[in-house]
This record gives structure tokens, C-alpha cells and sequence, in this order.
């Protein structure tokens, strides 16, 4: 006969062996910009895309688009949740694949529309819902059988992290050659009129489905290599990371609102900001050879880049090499681990069935 111990001990082995095989939740979704893109720019007309030699040079697939020497932060954050492969790109993402989650993030993309546009094409956090929506309907088919409140329940098990607010500041405020913004508005009015439109954004997904939010802090792009020669110093910028630092602290206190507002929604927002190990320690100079003829900071093709990656915390002269995706990344993954505790995700499974089944 079969105790009731016996039943639970086999229970708790079962579970075991399904937290090693299984990631923490069904499904990931990415948005935001450069910082997570993995090739939704490839096929765009814009001069932010990375699809050559020597982006990827620590790649195992090469260059892919990814806007570094490796992996981004996004990458980071997949495996540690136990996907067995990276969140495909809006892009090229094909049938089933969608199923653990897509990455719809953009090179210079921006919370606003007009962000980078004097880069070319690019795919602004609105585009970025309403490609999301289009995954929605494929999964309505693929394992909502035709239901979209079954859909539904299934994106509330999901992850969903979103970066952005970057570009709106270097390629579209601190660009006054190209955008009114920084005539119409203060560095407060702007991270307001910024952050209210970031809020309707995000209010967006959560009516598409959306409970698990990571929303990344925008990060302190005056000590950007790129800023500092845009601005022709040597230090960081302070004002554009004062207005940045605005642009943070609205969102924080935007995102409690939401917590408070969205029933059963929750928003954690993730600062990027953490210890820097001490052979880190070149962190004013990017590591591949910048070309100053095209694209943004991007790294000129084909050169040679430095070989200690490993000690480099810029890549090109706007973004982090593997090495530092790596340390945000974890960090992230660890600010979000209230969403997959193990109580945290009994809480969002089917009862009957574990993860949603798949026909
Ligand atoms: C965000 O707001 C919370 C609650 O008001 C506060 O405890 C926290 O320190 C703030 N975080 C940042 C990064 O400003
Ligand atoms: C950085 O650290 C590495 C390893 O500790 C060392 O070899 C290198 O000389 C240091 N570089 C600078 C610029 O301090």
C-alpha cells in the first residue's frame, strides 16, 4: 500500500527533477533597444545594425545583430531561467518558437515614435506592442486552441522585461540638431511627458496579458564613450545624467502607481548598478575600433578588437561588452527572482496540468 508520504516524497522528487529540466517560468518576452536586440534591425534600412564581423566575435553563431562582443543582458537572463535556447527575434522568429517567448527589441528604439529617426528604421516601443499582439494571435492558435482568455492565462505565467528611455535621450533630446524636444521642454518636463507615455505603454501589455514586469532603469549614458566625444570631454556628462537620473526616479515612482493600480500586476524595476570587479578596469575606452563614418558608435567592420575583452566594460563607444551583460544580466535575474520562487510559480501553474499542454 502507498502512503501518503510515500506519494509526497515521490512528489517532491518530481518537482526536483522538473526544476532541472524545466525553465523557472513557460516563457520570456523582451522589449526595449539596443541593449537586448538579437537581429530585429538586420533587415532594416537604418545605420543602427550590427550584423558583421567584429560584433559576435565571442558568438558561437557570430555576428547575429547583437549590439556586442557576445551575448547581451537579455541572453544572460534566458539561460539563467533555464531556456535551453536564446528567446528568438520578432524577426525571424517561425511557428512553435514562439511558444517560450520573442524578442522584439530594436536598435535606437524609443519610448517615443520619432526617436533615431535621422538613424533610419527602427521598431519604437509602440511597433513593439503591436508586434506582440501579432504573437498573441499565434498563440492563440498554437496553444490558447482558439481561446484568448486561455492564451492569456498562459502570458501570466510569463516574463516580461522592457529597456527603454536610452534613445530618447541620446538620439533624440541631447540631439537638438535634429529634434525640437530639448527647446519644448526642461529635463523635468521631458522625463514627465517621457514617463506618462511609458506608463500607457505598459498598461498596454498588461491589458495584453502581461503580470510579471522587469522594468530596466535607463542607464547613465553621460559616461558613454560616445557621449563624452559628442560632447567633446573627457568625464561623464553630468547633464545629461542628471536628466536621466529624472527620467529614473519618475519612473519608480510611476511603477509603484501601477503596482497599486493593475490588479494582480506586478512591476520591479531594475537598476543597473552594481559592483564593478576590480580587473574591470578600463571603462572609458570601447574595445573594437570605432568608425567615424558611419552608424552610430558602432564599431568600424572588420577590425581587429582589443583582446582583453574580459577587462573592457565598453564594447563600442555606446555599449557594454559580454562581460558586463553578464553581471547586469545575473543581477536582474536576481531582482526578479520573487517572480519564480517555487511557491510563485505552483501559484501560476494549471493546477491540472503543470505548464499549459501543448496539443
Ligand atoms: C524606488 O522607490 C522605492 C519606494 O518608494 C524606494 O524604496 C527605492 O529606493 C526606489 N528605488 C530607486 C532606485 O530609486
Ligand atoms: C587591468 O587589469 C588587468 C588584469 O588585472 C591588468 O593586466 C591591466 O594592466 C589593467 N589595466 C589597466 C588599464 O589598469
Amino acid at each position: 500500500m502507498v502512503t501518503t508520504t510515500q506519494i509526497m516524497v515521490f512528489m517532491m522528487l518530481a518537482a526536483t527533477l522538473l526544476a532541472n529540466c524545466e525553465p523557472q517560468v513557460p516563457c520570456y518576452f523582451i522589449f526595449g533597444d539596443s541593449l537586448m536586440d538579437n537581429g530585429n534591425n538586420n533587415q532594416l534600412l537604418t545605420q543602427a545594425k550590427v550584423n558583421f564581423p567584429p560584433y559576435g566575435i565571442d558568438f558561437p553563431d557570430g555576428p547575429t545583430g547583437r549590439f556586442s562582443n557576445g551575448r547581451n543582458m537579455a541572453d544572460v537572463i534566458a539561460q539563467l531561467l533555464g531556456f535551453n535556447k536564446f528567446i528568438p527575434p520578432f524577426a525571424t522568429a517561425k511557428g512553435m518558437e514562439v511558444i517560450t517567448g520573442v524578442n522584439y527589441a530594436s536598435g535606437s528604439a524609443g519610448i517615443r515614435d520619432e526617436t533615431a529617426e535621422h538613424l533610419g528604421a527602427r521598431i519604437s516601443m509602440d511597433k513593439q506592442i503591436k508586434n506582440h499582439w501579432i504573437t498573441i494571435l499565434r498563440l492563440t492558435y498554437l496553444i490558447g486552441r482558439g481561446s484568448i482568455i486561455k492564451t492569456k492565462d498562459y502570458l501570466k505565467r510569463c516574463i516580461y522585461t522592457v529597456g527603454m528611455g536610452n534613445n530618447d535621450y541620446i538620439n533624440n533630446y541631447f540631439l537638438p540638431k535634429y529634434y525640437k524636444t530639448s527647446s519644448v521642454y526642461t529635463p523635468e518636463q521631458y522625463a514627465e511627458a517621457l514617463v506618462e507615455q511609458y506608463s500607457r505603454q505598459l498598461q498596454d501589455l498588461y491589458k495584453s496579458g502581461a503580470r510579471m514586469f522587469g522594468i530596466f532603469a535607463a542607464g547613465y549614458s553621460g559616461c558613454t564613450p560616445g557621449i563624452m566625444t559628442e560632447f567633446g570631454v573627457n568625464s561623464c556628462v553630468d547633464e545629461v545624467n542628471s536628466a536621466v537620473m529624472l527620467f529614473n526616479s519618475r519612473l519608480n515612482t510611476t511603477l509603484n502607481d501601477l503596482n497599486n493600480k493593475l490588479v494582480d500586476a506586478k512591476f520591479i524595476l531594475l537598476d543597473g548598478s552594481f559592483e564593478y570587479p576590480s580587473d574591470l578596469n578600463v571603462t572609458d575606452t570601447p574595445c573594437c575600433v570605432v568608425s567615424s563614418t558611419s552608424g552610430k558608435g558602432q564599431c568600424a567592420p572588420n577590425q581587429v578588437p582589443c583582446s582583453n575583452r574580459q577587462n573592457y566594460y565598453f564594447w563600442d563607444a555606446f555599449h557594454p561588452t559580454e562581460r558586463i551583460s553578464v553581471l547586469s544580466g545575473t543581477k536582474a535575474y536576481e531582482t526578479l527572482s520573487s517572480f519564480y520562487t517555487l511557491e510563485t510559480i505552483a501559484m501560476y501553474k494549471d493546477k491540472d496540468t503543470g505548464y499549459i499542454s501543448v496539443a
